[in-house]
C-alpha cells in the first residue's frame, strides 16, 4: 500500500513536470516558431526568435552601440532614438517581425495601416498592458483604461481640455514665463539649462490643470506622486523579479506609506472643495466630483496619470523647440518678426486670439515634433485575429508604430526629411507630407492625446513670451545626444545662452 501510494506521488510529479515542460516548450518554443511561419508566408520576416529572450540582446546591443556617444549637429536622429528598428528597416523592410521575448510585435509604419489601427478599426485593437512598474508610475488613469472606464472618464474630463476653459490659464502662465525672464534679464547674457526650467513651468500649469483653485493644496499631492515615482523609477531600473512590488521590502513599505498619505491628502481636498464649491470650476478634480459613479481612488489614479503623461512630454516639446531655434537663428528672426506684426512690438502677455494668429511659431513648433516627438513610438494589441491592409495579424499580435520613424520616412516626407523647415507646413499639417496623416506626434483616432491644446498653447506662449524678449544661441557646452528614456530627451540637458533684446 505504502509502495503504491509512494509511485502514485511519483507520477504525478512526472504528469506536473511534463506539462509545466510542455508549456514552457509551447510558449517559448513551438508558438514563436508558428508565428514566424505564419508571417513568413505572408512576407514579413524579422531577426531570428532566440528560446526565452527574443530579440532582446540584439536590441540591448544596438542601442548601447547607438547611444554610447553624442552625434553631430544634425536631425537624423532615427539611427540613434530608436536604432533597432533603423537596423532591422534596412535588412528586412520598414514592416517586420521583432521579439521582445516570448511577445511579437510587427512593426508598421505605412500611414494608411496606422490609421486603420487608430481610427477606421481602431476597436479592433487594444492598448498593450504596461509593465506593473509602469503602470504604477503612469497611473490606473486615463492612458491605460480600457472600455466602459475609458469611455466614461474620458467624458467626464474631456471639458478641461476645450480651448474656452484652457485659455483662463494663460494669464497664469504668461505671469510664470515673465518673472522667470525678468530674473536672467537683469544677469545681461546668460546661459541657462532650460529643461529643468521648462520642467517645473509644466508642473506648475498641470496643477492649474488638474487642480484649479486648489493648486496649493494639489501641489502637495502632486509632490506626494512625485517621490512614489521616483521611488517605481528606482525600482524599474533595478529589480526584475516577478512579484516583487508584493514584498515588504523598505522601498515597498515607504511606497504604501506614500498611497495612503496621497489617498488621505485627496479625500481632505476633495471635502474642502465640496464644503465651499464655488460654482462649476472645470479642472480634472472638479470634473471628477462632479461626476457620478467616479471614486477616490478613480481621482488618485487620474492625478497620476496627469502628471505622468504631460509634464515631461510638453517639457520636451519646449526645450528640443528652443534648441532648434538657437540651431535655425534664420527661423528665430522670421518668429520674431511675425510677433512683432501680430502684437506690434507690445510686451503684453499674448492673448489666445493672438496666438491663433501665430503661423509660423505653429509651423515651427510642428516642426519640432515631427523631427523630435516627445513620445517616439506607441503600441496596439490586436483583440481578435484581424486584417490589417492584406495582412493577416493573429490575435495578440502587438504592433508597433514607430511614431519617429515615421516622421523621418523619406518615402513621406522627401530628400529633406532630417531638415529643419517648418515651411513645409505652409499649407497645414495634411499637405506637409505625400501623405494626410503622416504627421502623428499626439496619436490618432479615438484615443488621441486628450492634453493637445493645452501642450501647444502652453509651448507657443513660452516660445511667443521669450522671442520677444532675448535672442539665443546653444551655449558652447552643448552636446546633441537626443535619448530615449520613456521620452525623448536631451541627454546631456540643453544648456542655451540667452541675450535680452533691447526694450523697444
Ligand atoms: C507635447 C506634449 C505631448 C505629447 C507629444 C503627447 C503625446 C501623446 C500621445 C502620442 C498619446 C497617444 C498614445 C497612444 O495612442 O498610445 C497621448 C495620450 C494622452 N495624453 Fe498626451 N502628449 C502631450 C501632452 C499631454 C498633456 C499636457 C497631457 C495633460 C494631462 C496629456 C495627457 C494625455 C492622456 C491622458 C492621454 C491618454 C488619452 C486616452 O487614451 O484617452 N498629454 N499623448
Ligand atoms: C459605473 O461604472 C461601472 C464601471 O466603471 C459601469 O459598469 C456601470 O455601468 C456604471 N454605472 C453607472 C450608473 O453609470
Ligand atoms: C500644427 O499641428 C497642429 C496639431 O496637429 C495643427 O492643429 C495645426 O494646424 C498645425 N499648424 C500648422 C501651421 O501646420
Amino acid at each position: 500500500m505504502e509502495e503504491l501510494l509512494f509511485w502514485i506521488k511519483v507520477l504525478f510529479v512526472f504528469l506536473f513536470t511534463l506539462v509545466v515542460v510542455l508549456k514552457v516548450g509551447v510558449l517559448f518554443w513551438w508558438r514563436p516558431r508558428k508565428i514566424q511561419g505564419h508571417f513568413s508566408k505572408q512576407g514579413i520576416r524579422g531577426p531570428p526568435y532566440r528560446f526565452f529572450i527574443g530579440n532582446v540582446k540584439e536590441i540591448v546591443g544596438i542601442m548601447l552601440k547607438a547611444s554610447s556617444q553624442p552625434m553631430p549637429l544634425s536631425h537624423n536622429i532615427l539611427p540613434r532614438v530608436l536604432s533597432f528598428y533603423h537596423h532591422w528597416k534596412k535588412i528586412y523592410g520598414a514592416t517586420f517581425l521583432v521579439w521582445f521575448g516570448p511577445t511579437v510585435r510587427v512593426t508598421i509604419s505605412d500611414p494608411e495601416l496606422i490609421r486603420e489601427i487608430l481610427c477606421s478599426k481602431s476597436e479592433l485593437y487594444e492598448k498593450n498592458e504596461a509593465p506593473p512598474l509602469i503602470k504604477q508610475l503612469e497611473g490606473d488613469g486615463l492612458l491605460s483604461l480600457k472600455g466602459e472606464k475609458w469611455a466614461h472618464h474620458r467624458r467626464i474630463i474631456s471639458p478641461t481640455f476645450h480651448m474656452e476653459n484652457l485659455k483662463l490659464l494663460i494669464p497664469m502662465m504668461g505671469r510664470s514665463v515673465v518673472e522667470m525672464l525678468e530674473k536672467w534679464k537683469a544677469m545681461g547674457e546668460v546661459e541657462i539649462e532650460v529643461s529643468e526650467w521648462f520642467q517645473t513651468l509644466t508642473e506648475d500649469v498641470i496643477t492649474r490643470t488638474a487642480f484649479g483653485s486648489s493648486y496649493e493644496d494639489g501641489k502637495a499631492v502632486f509632490r506626494l506622486q512625485a517621490k512614489q515615482m521616483l521611488l517605481a523609477a528606482d525600482a524599474f531600473q533595478k529589480v526584475f523579479i516577478p512579484g516583487y512590488r508584493f514584498l515588504p521590502t523598505r522601498r515597498n513599505i515607504n511606497c504604501w506609506k506614500l498611497d495612503k498619505e496621497i489617498k488621505r491628502s485627496l479625500v481632505k481636498l476633495i471635502d474642502r472643495r465640496k464644503e465651499n464649491a464655488c460654482g462649476s470650476e472645470k479642472d480634472l478634480l472638479g470634473l471628477m466630483i462632479e461626476a457620478s459613479n467616479v471614486t477616490v481612488d478613480d481621482i488618485v489614479e487620474e492625478c497620476k496619470t496627469f502628471f505622468f503623461a504631460g509634464k515631461h512630454t510638453t517639457s520636451n516639446l519646449l526645450t528640443w523647440t528652443t534648441i532648434l531655434l538657437a540651431m535655425h537663428p534664420q527661423w528665430q528672426v522670421r518668429a520674431r518678426e511675425e510677433l512683432l506684426s501680430v502684437c506690434g512690438g507690445s510686451r503684453e502677455i499674448p492673448s489666445k486670439d493672438d496666438l491663433a494668429k501665430l503661423k509660423t511659431l505653429s509651423m515651427i513648433v510642428n516642426e519640432s515634433l515631427r523631427l523630435y516627438p516627445p513620445t517616439i513610438a506607441t503600441i496596439r494589441r490586436a483583440k481578435a485575429d484581424v486584417e490589417l491592409g492584406t495582412f493577416k495579424i493573429p490575435c495578440g499580435t502587438e504592433l508597433l508604430i514607430p511614431i519617429v520613424g515615421v516622421h523621418h520616412d523619406d518615402a513621406t516626407w522627401g530628400s529633406d526629411a532630417s531638415e529643419f523647415n517648418p515651411g513645409r507646413f505652409s499649407e497645414g499639417v495634411s499637405r506637409a507630407a505625400r501623405h494626410p496623416l503622416a504627421f502623428i506626434p499626439f496619436g490618432m483616432g479615438v484615443r488621441t492625446c486628450i492634453g493637445q491644446n493645452l501642450a501647444l498653447l502652453q509651448t507657443k506662449l513660452t516660445l511667443a513670451i521669450i522671442l520677444n524678449r532675448f535672442t539665443f544661441t546653444l551655449a558652447p557646452t552643448y552636446q546633441h545626444a537626443p535619448t530615449v528614456l520613456m521620452l525623448l530627451y536631451p541627454q546631456f540637458g540643453a544648456p542655451i545662452l540667452f541675450q535680452p533684446l533691447s526694450a523697444l
